[in-house]
């Protein structure tokens, strides 16, 4: 384990089945050696500093139904809404005088918006805060869509690839999905200069080892700017509900292992981490990530967001949640800085 350790930090590659077996043979000795090269590696690039990126929720419909997903197409107890323009210029202005220089906009794959509209929101808060980042988590949409929203002004766009093996991509999503059109959006996000996100659930139902270590050459290949990974979390009303959640021990083994795939990632310990455990998310920053997302969606709606069961962060006022998270980060040895946090290739 510790020579496969090694070569990883060296060359930044292995093969599947030695990615399978890192996962596999795992053990405390080589999390934490994992984890000590991924923080050094970390601090070489990044030093100290954690990006925040202020989040907002602006719709949980959704004409999709994959199984996990708490806002599924399919989810009749699902109370829906959506934000109007106005609301989320607003809160991106709100963000903006908390000192957040990106702003993730993310939401189910909502009909109502349009290039034109969505289009028209990027290009508002790119008017009214020229120095801030503008990140879509907007789901499948075409190469003319996400072109168009690129020269509105978008600068990043998430779009996890969640399962890099075609046979457990069907088995999580309905037949109207594809694994192929999934990657296809990504290299188009990529073609079109967008620094491109992906990743995956960790814990997933059906999720082999030999899976992640796909997911992890699929992350060698693809070199993403950014990689959300977090913990599969089930929820009530989902076809996935008596599933178990996937591990914090896990997720955090993970993350010091993409570290080393490719050093400049940008890399959140997510909500999802922070919700399975109270100290998800610090522990997430000690394995190797530097970004945290909290949340600036309008408190009314925040509970409606609900991906999974119990999620953190939905009665804390924007500046609460940010608050929290700078003395979080205080607490472990970080400093939580307000740039636009580009990732640094
Ligand atoms: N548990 C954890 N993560 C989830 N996501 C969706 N549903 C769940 C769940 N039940 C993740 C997906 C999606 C991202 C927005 O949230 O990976 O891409
Ligand atoms: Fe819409 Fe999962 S059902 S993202």
């Amino acid at each position: 384990m510790k020579e496969l350790i090694k070569k990883l930090a060296a060359s930044h590659s292995l093969s599947i089945s030695e990615y399978e077996r890192l996962v596999k043979e795992r053990n405390d000795e080589a999390a934490k050696l994992l984890r000590r090269l991924a923080v050094e590696t970390r601090q070489k690039i990044y030093g100290n500093d954690v990006y925040v990126r202020g989040l907002i929720e602006i719709s949980n419909i959704c004409r999709n139904d994959c199984y996990y997903c708490g806002i599924r197409r399919g989810n009749k107890n699902c109370e829906r809404y959506r934000l109007s323009p106005e609301e989320i210029i607003l809160c991106s202005d709100e963000g903006y005088e908390l000192g957040f220089r990106t702003f993730v906009l993310q939401g189910g794959e909502d009909e109502f918006f349009t290039d034109e509209i969505l289009g028209g929101i990027v290009r508002k808060i790119k008017a009214r805060h020229a120095d801030c980042a503008v990140t879509l988590s907007m789901g499948e949409r075409s190469f003319e869509s996400y072109k168009f929203l690129k020269d509105c002004g978008a600068d990043r766009y998430l779009l996890r690839h969640e399962t890099a093996d075609p046979e457990h991509y069907g088995k999580i999503h309905p037949s109207s999905m594809s694994y192929e059109n999934r990657v296809k959006c990504l290299h188009n996000l990529r073609e079109l200069g967008y620094q491109a996100g992906c990743g995956f659930m960790v814990g997933s139902p059906f999720q082999t080892e030999k899976n992640l270590a796909q997911d992890l050459k699929f992350i060698e290949d693809f070199k993403p700017d950014m990689c959300g990974i977090g913990p599969f979390i089930p929820h009530k009303d989902t076809p996935f509900k008596n599933f178990s959640a996937g591990s914090l021990e896990l997720t955090c083994y993970l993350l010091s292992i993409i570290r080393l795939i490719y050093p400049p990632v940008l890399l959140p310990a997510t909500t999802a981490l922070g919700t399975i455990s109270p100290t998800g998310r610090e522990q997430g920053i000690m394995s190797g990530a530097n970004v945290v997302m909290p949340n600036l969606s309008p408190v009314s709606v925040r509970k409606k967001y609900e991906l999974y069961d119990n999620k953190i962060c939905t009665g804390e006022e924007s500046a609460q949640c940010r608050e929290c998270l700078s003395n979080r980060m205080k607490k472990i040895g970080y400093k939580i800085v307000t740039s636009r946090g580009d990732v640094k290739k």
